[in-house]
Formats: structure tokens, C-alpha cells, sequence
């Protein structure tokens, strides 16, 4: 038997899921072993996608499904990883100061990712790897897997939570947050920070407002009538494959832009466009997309050569600067500048619009903004499918006030806005008129902003 300390964030089934992992815990550490619990949510995104890592801000909220670990300190510098799913194999790992990861695909990399950004963190700070301790660690992760709805970052925050707690080590949750946003880099994704700090920075009934660099996170009170239903397309979209190639390639993109657009506007040292934005704050995305317009006007698709030669660097030079990993290698194909610029700053300006919309309780205009958001990404960013923007249409058809994808897109799920009383006509629509003509399960729910992730003890009763 086992006791958790009380804690509101946490449901009964989550509980009932700590006190499985517990017993399993228990079989290797002893009946006696201290345990420690946590719990870090998935995330949706209401809008401002594909902007973080240009350190321009989102709205995501935390979800009700959860990534559950249970972890007991070990003597031993090893770390032992098991999943209550058993086709993620177990895995064990020693403490060093620099983690060689698994092979890409892996899915213990979440937690090595974490445990190297805690060990990068604490070090920096004066504690040393050597003064750490392994632990034995039981996953239980119920947030679907590759459906954009951040199961990675779940488990990454969880390990990261896990791994302090069993060393003793703490943080307040905003620098938690800072400190596994990059996390992902680690597996070779050049991701921004959102998913991270919506898992731990959650709040019940709200979404969140997130500012990068500095992480700032401020609650939007979700409006009482509105519903949101999350459906999985079913077709994966996979960090650790094709979609991790076409995202980096957006996000060199987008940096790219960024030094275009400061070229022209002549603001110097600039690498994000969330710089441009912070220096040029009085004018619109239409203004910025023109001034990189008129900069680049035929040579709107560079490839790294020609960008390199229009900002006066060399390709080699370029590849170094604008990617963040020797591991990422760019094909040839041509980037596009503009229609991702577009995409960003326009997202920028809708993310504002849809805060003050939510906080007035204005859901016909959030959901406008949402299917602006869609359409954006589809046709600028170029991150939608063919089965997304069916589902988005069909979501809409059947009366949400607006449909988006959700994540990085390429597959996984789109998120639609409903009152909630048009929630079932939506959800059969979806049934309907999505699943049952392609013969997939139907996985479709109604999701709830929940609280950020958290630790507990379990005590030995
Ligand atoms: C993924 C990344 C996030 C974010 C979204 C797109 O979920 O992990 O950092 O970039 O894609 O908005």
C-alpha cells in the first residue's frame, strides 16, 4: 500500500496510475523506498503556431492527458528507465557530464534530453554530475503519441522533474520551464519552447499566454461556454522522422527571413524574427512582408548558396550559423522566404487579437482567427495535409466556430472551438464524415485546460 500526498492538480485515474507505477517501483527499490510521483500534461495549441522558435508568442493550453512517472532514487549513477507500454523497451543509461544519445527514434532520447538539460543547468550552477545520483524511473504516458499534442515534451518535463526531485535539486517552475525548452535539440529537432512551458505552466480553466526570451507565461481564462474538441487524423506525424526534417527547415527559414528583413531595414545583428519584431513594434506584419518584399524581389526562394551571397557570407558560413546542430544537413531544395515570413508575423498578430478575444469572451472571433491561423499554415507555411483540411472543413461544417491544425502539423490532430452545446454535432460530423469513409478509429475527445505538471511523494504506508 502507498499513500500520495494530496494534490488538486492530480485526477483519481491519475492517481490510480502513480499507485500501479508504485507497486512496480516498489518490487525493485523495497517496500520502504521513498518514491516520488509526477505528473506533466500534453498541450494543445489555440494559436500562434510555428512561432516560438522565432521567439514570437503562443496561446496553447495543457491538457487533460497526462504523462505519469514514478521514480526511486538509486545508490547507482545509473538511470533506469521502464514503460507500462511494453513496445517502448527498457532502457538504462550512466550519468556523465556529456549523454551520448540513442540512435534517432529511440524513445528514451525525451529522457536522456532531459537529464543532460538538468545536468547542463545545475552545472553551470555549481553542481556537479558527480554529486548526482541514478534512479530507477516508471513511465506511464497516456497523451497519443505523434498527434501534436506534445507527448514528447510531456515526457521530457516529467523525466526532468523526476530527476531533480530524486536529487534534491529545485526550481521554480518558470525557470523549469526555461530550462527544458530546448530540450528537444538534444534529438536533433530545432524546437522552440512552447510545449515545455504549457506543461509546466498550465493552469486549470486557462490557457496561456506565452512570451519567449525572457519566458514569460500570463493565464487567459478559458470562456465557460467554450468546448474544445481535439481530433487525431491519424496520420503520424513523428518528430523523429520527415516531419523533423521539413520543421528544421522551417525554422531556417524563418532565420533566414529574419536576416533578410534586417538587412533591409538595416537593424544590425538580428537572428529571430522575433527581433525584427521587438525592434520595428510600430509596424504591421502587411509592413514587414512588404520592406522583405521590396528587399528580395527576385529572390524570393534562395538556396543556401544564393542567400549566403546576398548576405555576404559564405553557404558554409550560413549552414553554421543558421543551424543549431552539425547532425542537421538541409537538402537542396530551395527555401522559401516569404510566404514563411508572412506566416509568422501574421500569426504574431492574430495570437494578440485571439488573447483579447478570449479575456472578452468573443468566441466567434477567436474561431475566426483560428481558421485564418489554418489557412495560413496551410497555404504560407505549408504544414497541413490533405486529411487536416478535411477535417478542419468538416469541424467547421457541423458548427465549431473554428478549426485549426494543432503542433507542427504535416499529420497529427487538429483542434477545433465549439459552444458547447454544438460539441456532438461536431464530433459525429467528424465520426462520420472523417473517420468512417477512411477507415480509421475515431479519436476525438473533448479536451479541458488542466493544471501544469507536479511533483508528489509517496509515502510507504
Ligand atoms: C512543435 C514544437 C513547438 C512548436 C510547434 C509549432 O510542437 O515542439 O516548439 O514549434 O511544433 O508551433
Amino acid at each position: 500500500m502507498s499513500t500520495a500526498t494530496p494534490n488538486p492538480a492530480w485526477d483519481a485515474s491519475e492517481l490510480d496510475r502513480a499507485a500501479f507505477l508504485a507497486r512496480e517501483a516498489r518490487a525493485f527499490a523495497g517496500a520502504d523506498a521513498p518514491l516520488i510521483a509526477v505528473r506533466a500534461p500534453g498541450r494543445v495549441n489555440l494559436i500562434g503556431e510555428h512561432t516560438d522558435y522565432s521567439g514570437l508568442p503562443v496561446l496553447p493550453v495543457a491538457i487533460d492527458r497526462s504523462v505519469i512517472i514514478v521514480a526511486a532514487r538509486s545508490l547507482s549513477r545509473e538511470i533506469s528507465v521502464y514503460n507500462s507500454d511494453r513496445s517502448y523497451p527498457h532502457r538504462e543509461f550512466a550519468l556523465e557530464r556529456k549523454i551520448p544519445p540513442y540512435a534517432t527514434g529511440d524513445w528514451a532520447n525525451y529522457v536522456k534530453a532531459a537529464v543532460q538539460g538538468a545536468i547542463d543547468h545545475f552545472a553551470a550552477r555549481g553542481v556537479e554530475v558527480s554529486a548526482m545520483r541514478g534512479a530507477r524511473v516508471f513511465v506511464d504516458g497516456r497523451v497519443p503519441p505523434a498527434a501534436g499534442l506534445s507527448s514528447s515534451a510531456a515526457l521530457t518535463v516529467s523525466s526532468a522533474l523526476a530527476f531533480m526531485a530524486v536529487n534534491g535539486l529545485e526550481l521554480p517552475a518558470i525557470d523549469a520551464a526555461a530550462m527544458v525548452a530546448r530540450s528537444e535539440w538534444y534529438v536533433g529537432t530545432m524546437a522552440g519552447g512552447m510545449d515545455q512551458a504549457a506543461s509546466l505552466l498550465g493552469q486549470r480553466d486557462h490557457a496561456l499566454f506565452i512570451e519567449f526570451n525572457p519566458l514569460r507565461a500570463i493565464p487567459v481564462k478559458m470562456p465557460i461556454d467554450a468546448a474544445l474538441v481535439v481530433a487525431d487524423s491519424g496520420e503520424v506525424a513523428d518528430k523523429s522522422g520527415k516531419v523533423r526534417s521539413e520543421y528544421n527547415r522551417r525554422v531556417v527559414e524563418c532565420r533566414l527571413a529574419a536576416r533578410l528583413l534586417a538587412r533591409a531595414l538595416k537593424l544590425g545583428d538580428v537572428q529571430i524574427l522575433g527581433d525584427v519584431v521587438g525592434l520595428m513594434k510600430n509596424w504591421k506584419a502587411s509592413e514587414l512582408v512588404t520592406a522583405l518584399k521590396g528587399a528580395v524581389p527576385d529572390l524570393l526562394s534562395p538556396d543556401l548558396v544564393q542567400a549566403g551571397a546576398l548576405l555576404g557570407v559564405s553557404r558554409d558560413d550560413l549552414a553554421r550559423e543558421l543551424l543549431d546542430d552539425s547532425r542537421i544537413v538541409l537538402d537542396s531544395r530551395p527555401l522559401e522566404i516569404l510566404k514563411r515570413a508572412r506566416h509568422v508575423l501574421s500569426e504574431t498578430e492574430r495570437v494578440f487579437r485571439a488573447v483579447i478575444a478570449l479575456e472578452e469572451g468573443r468566441l466567434d472571433e477567436m474561431g475566426r482567427l483560428m481558421n485564418d491561423s489554418h489557412r495560413s499554415l496551410a497555404e504560407d507555411f505549408e504544414c497541413s495535409t490533405a486529411r487536416l483540411d478535411r477535417m478542419v472543413e468538416c469541424a467547421r461544417g457541423a458548427g465549431a466556430l473554428g478549426a485549426r491544425l494543432t503542433g507542427a502539423g504535416f499529420g497529427g490532430s487538429i483542434v477545433a472551438l465549439c459552444r458547447s452545446g454544438d460539441v456532438d454535432r461536431v464530433i459525429a460530423a467528424l465520426d462520420a464524415d472523417y473517420y468512417a469513409p477512411s477507415g480509421i478509429e475515431p479519436a476525438r475527445a473533448i479536451l479541458h485546460a488542466s493544471p501544469g505538471a507536479s511533483v508528489i511523494e509517496i509515502a510507504a504506508a
